[in-house]
């Protein structure tokens, strides 16, 4: 049906409008089925060594080649040698996936800029996603973990992104913050822990 009214926009001229908002409310559809999902999802994550850093260039290369992106200027920032840690690679990708969606909609209206960090500090690996976006009230900074809240229209936002994502970072042993002014953007900072087994890992590859 969708490619009918795309293919043949002549034989129907408001068809092209039509496509595109049946598109939006496909897409729109699809995110809330598969947050639900998740959500309702109880199976234990897998564990297998990764390399955090390949895992969030990847999401990032996905992402941000989307037009949404367009508006927004993303610097990163990536310590080399990080070794790798335990964890589930496609929670973590849900993880970095919402971030970028939450800080990309902050800066929608205006643009802006998104830096992505990525360090080592002892044993603790560190990646933030700094926005210069719209930032959160002081009220709603006490709820954005709480699952279903969202200031995002009707059927923009389900309110799980976040609250998915503190219990994918819990899963992994580690934390996830945020620190925010309105008006000024906002920082969300993982905090995961790397294994002191992880350099032995990293010997036995070489
Ligand atoms: N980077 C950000 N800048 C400003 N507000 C944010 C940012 N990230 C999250 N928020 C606020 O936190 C709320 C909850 O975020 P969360 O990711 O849980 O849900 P959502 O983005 O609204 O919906 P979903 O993730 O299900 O699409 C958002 O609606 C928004 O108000
Ligand atoms: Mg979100």
């Amino acid at each position: 049906m969708l490619c009918i009214l795309h293919n043949h926009p002549t034989r129907m001229p408001e068809a092209p409008k039509i496509f595109n908002v049946l598109k939006d409310n496909i897409q729109r559809i699809d995110h809330i089925i598969k947050s639900f999902l998740t959500f309702g999802r109880q199976e234990k994550p897998t564990k297998e060594w990764i390399d955090v850093q390949t895992v969030l260039k990847n999401t990032l290369e996905l992402a941000t080649n989307l037009r949404q992106f367009d508006q927004i200027e993303i610097c990163t920032e990536f310590a080399a040698d990080v070794p790798a840690i335990l964890g589930d690679q496609h929670r973590l990708t849900q993880v970095f996936v919402n971030l970028l969606n939450n800080a990309r909609d902050a800066m929608a209206e205006r643009g802006g800029r998104l830096t992505i960090s990525y360090e080592r500090d002892g044993n603790e690996l560190r990646i933030k996603f700094k926005d210069t976006g719209k930032g959160i009230s002081a009220q709603d900074l006490k709820n954005i973990f709480t699952p279903f809240f969202t200031t995002k229209e009707p059927g923009k936002g389900t309110g799980l992104g976040l609250s998915i994502s503190y219990g994918i970072i819990q899963e992994h042993g580690g934390s996830l913050d945020v620190e925010s002014r309105e008006g000024m953007g906002t920082t969300f900072t993982i905090r995961l822990v790397i294994p002191t087994i992880s350099s032995d890992h990293e010997k036995s590859k070489t």
